[in-house]
């Protein structure tokens, strides 16, 4: 029953804003020309929430209707205070260097102790809170130095999610304090069984700090605690039907901590979370809110195509093997109010001109 299938985090952490508008998308339906940029939550839209982090290129009006995805930088991330992190993603514009982090949900602290440590809130009222990193790293290793949450129905986690929902994960129910759960998905496809392990005999992964590894390489995929390996899965290993279904598109990071133990879960969620939250347990009563530690997380980027500095961001392009979205680096920008002609004619306007322009251009070869 433990490692579930967790796509989770993403939807019980939905924007009711954003989950509000517009017209669905999904694998079967595109968005329209009209509001091109399908969210990470399945709507179509012209905003911010829409066209910037997790903006799916396979359900959005084409491919380049989401912005580029901003370009790896190796980074050795500290909490001294939370000037980095932007609390409000929705004046998040896409410019990446501005903040390293945006909050998508919830509520965040600096105890400003040890150096500072970034706090993640859970109250009954928030609906848990989750970090996304501003950045996309396509294959690179990221390390986070977390302590998890204790309690029963709290889930703590620290994963890689890419547009098209390939996810690699560690997780923690809050009731088991001394194991951590990897995990992974390619895009988005829930097999049964799922891909779950379980690392156990850690020391209390509450009271202690411990590095929690992703190590993505084109090849292989490798896990690792406090620097040493507890799981590797090879590409090759994956193939299904002649596919990799194995994770190979840009991903941001994320760090959450989210109520898995609630009524409206599905029952083997709440089980594999440990049951319920207790809103009168004593460390919620004491403290006003559930929470976890993070002190520092690092990224080295290992991108297949060396990056250089005019390249700005990712893109999506064609298919480069059978449902495998080939992906290119850009020198556009990635800026929601960027220079116009790219985005700043957000949606509608930007494909209208583009095919103003294309037309006019067939015109001209015809007259
Ligand atoms: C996909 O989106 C279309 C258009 O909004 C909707 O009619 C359809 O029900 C959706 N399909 C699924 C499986 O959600
Ligand atoms: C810790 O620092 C933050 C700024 O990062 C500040 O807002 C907060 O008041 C500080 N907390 C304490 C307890 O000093
Ligand atoms: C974020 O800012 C928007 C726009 O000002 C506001 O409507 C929303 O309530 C804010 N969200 C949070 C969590 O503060
Ligand atoms: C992005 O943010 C950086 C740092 O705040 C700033 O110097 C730069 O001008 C911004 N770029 C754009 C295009 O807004
Ligand atoms: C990040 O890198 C710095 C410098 O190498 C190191 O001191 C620190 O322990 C690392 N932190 C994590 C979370 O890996
Ligand atoms: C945590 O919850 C799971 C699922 O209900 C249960 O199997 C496990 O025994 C619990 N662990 C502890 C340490 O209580
Ligand atoms: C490309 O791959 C995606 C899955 O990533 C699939 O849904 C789509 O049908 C493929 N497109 C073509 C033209 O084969
Ligand atoms: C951006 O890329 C295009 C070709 O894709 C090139 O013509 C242009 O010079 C590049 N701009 C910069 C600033 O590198």
């Amino acid at each position: 029953m433990h490692s579930l299938a967790v796509l989770l985090p993403l939807f019980s952490l939905a924007l009711p804003l954003v989950r509000a508008q517009g017209a669905t998308c999904n694998v079967t339906t595109a968005c329209p020309m009209s509001a091109p940029c399908c969210s990470e939550f399945g709507f179509c839209g012209t905003t911010e929430a829409f066209c910037l982090g997790g903006c799916n290129p396979l359900y959005s009006y084409s491919l380049d209707s989401c912005l580029p995805n901003p370009v790896c930088e190796n980074a050795v991330h500290t909490f001294a205070d939370n000037s980095r992190i932007l609390t409000n993603a929705s004046f998040y514009d896409g410019n990446a260097s501005a903040y390293d982090f945006v909050v998508d949900n919830g509520n965040i602290m600096n105890t400003n102790t040890s150096g500072g440590e970034l706090v993640m809130l859970l109250t009954q009222e928030n609906g848990g809170t989750r970090l996304s990193s501003t950045r996309y790293f396509h294959y690179g290793t990221v390390t986070a130095r977390m302590k998890t949450g204790r309690w029963a129905g709290i889930v703590t986690a620290f994963i890689t999610m890419s547009n098209v929902k390939d996810e690699i994960d560690w997780e923690f129910p809050g009731n088991e304090t001394t194991s951590g759960q990897s995990n992974y998905f390619w895009q988005g496809v829930v097999t049964t069984p799922n891909h779950g392990e379980v690392a156990t005999g850690l020391t209390d992964t509450y009271a202690n700090y411990h590095d929690y590894t992703i190590d993505w390489q084109q090849d292989t995929l490798t896990w690792l605690i406090d620097g040493k390996v507890v799981r590797t899965v090879n590409k090759a290993d994956t193939i299904v039907n002649g596919v990799a279904e194995y994770p190979t598109t840009p991903a941001r990071f994320q760090l959450s901590l989210w109520p898995a133990g609630t009524a409206s879960s599905a029952q083997g969620t709440i089980e594999w979370a440990g049951g319920l939250i207790d809103y009168n347990d004593p460390d919620y009563v004491a403290a006003g809110h559930f929470y976890a530690f993070i002190s520092g997380v690092n990224i080295t980027c290992n991108d297949p195509t060396a990056l250089t500095a005019s390249d700005t961001g990712y893109v999506y392009g064609p298919n480069s093997t059978t449902n495998t979205p080939s992906v290119a680096l850009t020198n556009a920008t990635t800026n929601i109010n960027g220079a116009p002609g790219l985005r700043g004619l957000a949606g509608t306007g930007f494909q209208v001109i583009l095919a103003i322009t294309l037309a006019v251009g067939v015109l001209g070869q015809l007259l």
